[in-house]
């Protein structure tokens, strides 16, 4: 079955027809061209497809596309202002956070949404203390990306971007 939807994406309302078993990533990618959130695994288990939903971080490969007309969906493209980079582009830029690059978008969207986490407060497996602040340490950075992997291995990269832009 087949349904008319409007999806806002990077702040743009885009109409399109899809079937209703359509992924978000799919919707995105195969019928709107926006190629930011890369199809990994297609099985939740990579997070290339990460992207964001109302500021949350979501893998687009595992909902679909009809479950999002009300929501604002953000890519790691729709992060930027202009020509001013989101902080955590910049980082991952200075800090090498990536080889070819594959991971990426999704590794930028995760980390917009672990760093807004980190400061509501919200507790990860790495978190030690439940009463104070979380910080931003390593050991929280790793287990809360770790359902980003990178086949490159920029990890060391991937880690210095973010303790830097949780600064
Ligand atoms: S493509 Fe969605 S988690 Fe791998
Ligand atoms: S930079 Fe190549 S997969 Fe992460």
């Amino acid at each position: 079955m087949e349904v008319d939807i409007t999806l806002r994406v990077d702040g743009e309302d885009r109409p399109l027809r899809v079937d209703t078993r359509t992924t978000l990533l799919d919707a995105l990618r195969e019928r709107l061209g926006v190629t930011a959130p890369k199809k990994g695994c297609d099985h939740g288990q990579c997070g290339s497809c990460t992207v964001l939903v109302n500021g949350r971080r979501a893998t687009s490969c595992l909902t679909f596309a009809v479950a999002h007309e009300d929501d604002e969906v953000t890519t790691a493209a729709g992060l930027a202002d202009g020509d001013r980079l989101h902080p955590v582009q910049q980082a991952f830029l200075d800090h090498d956070g990536y080889q070819c690059g594959f991971c990426t978008p999704g590794q930028i969207c995760s980390a917009v949404g672990m760093l807004d986490e980190l400061k509501k407060g919200w507790p990860s497996h790495a978190t030690a203390d439940l009463t104070g602040p979380v910080d931003a340490d390593d050991d929280e950075i790793r287990e809360r990306m770790s359902g980003n992997l990178c086949r490159c291995g920029a990890y060391a990269g991937i880690v210095a971007a973010i303790r830097e832009a949780a600064r």
